[in-house]
């Protein structure tokens, strides 16, 4: 009876030592789940959401472009083995990661608002309480938003990689010289949908393009409005001025509906914009028809559509929040 007794209690103690120990687990690493939330910092730094959106406000109405750089940041970093920050990386002399992939090199920027928006985080909350990932998501939504765009609740809770692909960045990225097929394939292989694509391009409502990256479209594509493409021509001769930018849509400092409006009148920068109208489907095409002329849609697609691409999981369980964007902790 003691035996039985004695046998019982212990297995009792045995689940009830378990219990805690899966409870504590759950405390320790809260995101192993992939289960983010918005109020992940409310009690380790409930002035976090606040002070992201001062910095970037700031750096926002000194040069608003910032605002298109900083959510191209988180595209690139979720669209290679999920959000986890991985984009921000550095090379070393003995690390190549993702900056220096192609879709990547001379092309990305405001890591500079990034780890002026993670110091103050350090001293702010404390260090490595904020994750470079989450950064990168808050400063995407705050962007959209002041750029005129929607504002939506931002998921939070990711945590930082120890590592980043440079052959992940070259592969996993769309590419501007696409068709439509490619882009949706592109996107499906992320777990994306085709709305997710047409509203997501919407992003393109914002920012600037190199010339390297539609020259083949103002001197090649037939569904392009000829004025359109003679006033790029100057800008983008056929044999130099490589890296001349151009806006990616008339209205490039506003987050608004006209990116869909110009891809109806074969006005899109890039060929992979156009594809969206001209590329042959129609699903894709009476999107952009809707949301040319529907803000409330475009906004809604987006936002629902951001929340989708920001929950994209790390490719590995093992993270930790940075202190340094740039680098992993030593
Ligand atoms: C659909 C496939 C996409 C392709 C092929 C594509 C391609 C490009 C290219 C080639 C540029 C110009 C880069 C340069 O000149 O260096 C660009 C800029 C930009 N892209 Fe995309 N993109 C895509 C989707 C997205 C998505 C999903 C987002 C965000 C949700 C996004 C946000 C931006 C922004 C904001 C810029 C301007 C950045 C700046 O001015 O610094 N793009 N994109
Ligand atoms: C977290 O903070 C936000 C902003 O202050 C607030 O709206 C929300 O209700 C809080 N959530 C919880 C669970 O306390
Ligand atoms: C091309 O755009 C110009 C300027 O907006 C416009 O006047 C013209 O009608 C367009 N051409 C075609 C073929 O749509
Ligand atoms: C879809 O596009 C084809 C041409 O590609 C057209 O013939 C057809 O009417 C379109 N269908 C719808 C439902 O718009
Ligand atoms: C615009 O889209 C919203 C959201 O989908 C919808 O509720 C509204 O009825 C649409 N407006 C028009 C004028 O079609
Ligand atoms: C973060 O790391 C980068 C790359 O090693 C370095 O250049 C930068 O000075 C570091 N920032 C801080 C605040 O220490």
């Amino acid at each position: 009876m003691t035996q039985r007794f004695g046998i019982t209690t212990m297995a009792a103690v045995h689940s009830f030592v378990c219990f805690i120990l899966v409870l504590a687990m759950a405390v320790l690493i809260p995101t192993s789940s992939g289960l983010l939330t918005p109020d992940y910092y409310n009690k380790t730094c409930p002035g976090a959401l606040d002070a992201v959106r001062s910095i970037v406000k700031q750096r926002i109405e000194n040069e608003a472009r910032y605002g298109a750089s900083l959510l191209r940041l988180h595209f690139h970093d979720c669209f290679v083995n999920g959000c986890d920050g991985s984009v921000l990386l550095a090379d070393t002399p003995t690390f190549t990661g993702e900056q220096s992939a192609d879709p990547n090199r001379k092309s990305l920027r405001a890591f500079n608002v990034v780890a002026e928006i993670k110091a103050f985080l350090n001293f702010f909350c404390g260090a490595n309480v904020v994750s470079c990932a989450d950064i990168l998501a808050i400063a995407a939504r705050d962007s959209i938003n002041l750029l005129g765009g929607p504002w939506y609740e931002v998921l939070l809770g990711r945590l930082d990689s120890l590592t980043a692909s440079f052959d992940a960045a070259n592969q996993d990225l769309p590419s501007s010289f696409s068709n439509f097929a490619g882009l949706l394939a592109n996107f499906k292989s992320h777990g994306l949908d085709l709305q997710d694509l047409v509203a997501l391009s919407g992003a393109h409502t914002i920012g600037l393009a190199k010339c390297t990256l539609f020259r083949p479209r103002i001197y090649g594509d037939t569904d392009i409005n000829s004025s359109f493409a003679a006033g790029l021509q100057k800008v983008c001769p056929i044999d130099h001025g490589g890296s001349h930018r151009s806006p990616l849509d008339a209205t490039t400092n506003t987050f608004d509906t006209v990116y869909y409006a110009e891809l109806m009148q074969q006005k899109g920068l890039l060929h992979s914009d156009q594809e969206l109208f001209s590329g042959g489907n129609n699903q894709s095409a009476a999107l952009v028809a809707l949301y040319s002329n529907n803000q409330t849609a475009f906004w809604e697609a987006f936002a629902a559509s951001m929340i989708k691409m920001g929950n994209l999981p790390p490719a590995s369980s093992n993270g930790q929040v940075r202190l340094n964007c740039s680098v992993v902790n030593t």
